[in-house]
């Protein structure tokens, strides 16, 4: 079988970078793609170090010129992009009534409209593959609702619909369309810069998990390389918690 080419967005850091490490384990090419180019190359640097392939790509996901000059160069390098992980995102806590236009707008372009530009260019090779994997990182405050993330739970809500939508559109194609909603990853940029802003400590946070540990990247990675494996084709429209136990159901 020829090798599969997955496509993972804000993959400079954090969990985006360990999903790519991981499929790149499992096999596939991977395109790095990221606004930070210089933290996409080291990412794409080191699988290649391990023997992997990956190739560094910049854009952002809200821009849909860059996006496709981005994918095009994925596929003229590896081929067919038939794995898609709508990973880059933004977040912040603001408390609602300070939450601006600007804020607001730039949430929804990143988080939700950055989603959707990227599945509808990638899409067209899926199509024609009669098979695709579409994960979309979601987050556990869209299920639960989070005090001071109006514009970012909201956004991801819509990842979240946006998953069931497509999932009923594209399941006929042999493509499935699925939602990983993490809780409190440590260690990324995100967690790090917004730790001190939550309402509980780390270890308080840590003792309220049923599981009673924070998650890690690669909690997120190996949920994501199922989703993206051939064990998965019954598998669609779904939100794949992992979070600790954080939201059941
Ligand atoms: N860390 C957590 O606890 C947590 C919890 C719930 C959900 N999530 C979600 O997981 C995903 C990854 O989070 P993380 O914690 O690794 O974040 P992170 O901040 O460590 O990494 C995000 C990456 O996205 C990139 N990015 C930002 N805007 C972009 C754009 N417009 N185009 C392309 N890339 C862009 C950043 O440069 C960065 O490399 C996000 O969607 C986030 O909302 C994280």
């Amino acid at each position: 079988m020829s090798q599969k080419v997955a496509l993972v967005t804000g993959a400079a850091a954090g969990i985006g970078a360990e999903i790519c490490r991981r499929l790149a384990q499992d096999g596939m090419a991977v395109g790095v793609l990221d606004v930070n180019i210089e933290g996409a190359q080291k990412v794409a640097g080191e699988i290649v170090a391990n023997g992997g392939k990956a190739m560094a790509l910049q854009a952002s996901v809200a821009d849909r010129g860059e996006v496709t000059g981005a994918v095009n160069a994925l596929r003229q390098t590896f081929g067919p992009v038939t794995v898609l992980v709508n990973n880059a995102g933004i977040a912040g806590f603001v408390p609602f009534e300070q939450v601006t236009d600007e804020l607001w707008d730039r949430t929804m372009a990143i988080n939700l409209k950055g989603t959707f530009i990227v599945t509808q260019v990638v899409l067209p090779d899926m199509k024609d593959a009669h098979w695709g994997r579409i994960i979309n990182i979601s987050s556990s405050s869209a299920q639960s609702g989070t005090a001071g993330m109006a514009a970012y739970s909201s956004s991801k809500g819509g990842v979240i619909s946006f998953t069931k939508t497509l999932a009923l559109e594209l399941g006929p194609l042999g493509i499935t369309v699925n939602n990983v909603p993490p809780a409190s990853i440590t260690g990324t940029i995100m967690y790090e810069e917004n730790k001190n802003l939550m309402p509980m400590t780390p270890e308080q946070a840590a003792q309220m998990m049923p599981v009673r540990r924070l998650g890690e990247a690669a909690d997120i990675a190996n949920a994501v390389s199922w989703l993206a494996s051939e064990a998965t084709g019954y598998v669609t429209g779904q939100t794949i918690g992992v979070n600790g136990g954080r939201v059941i159901g």
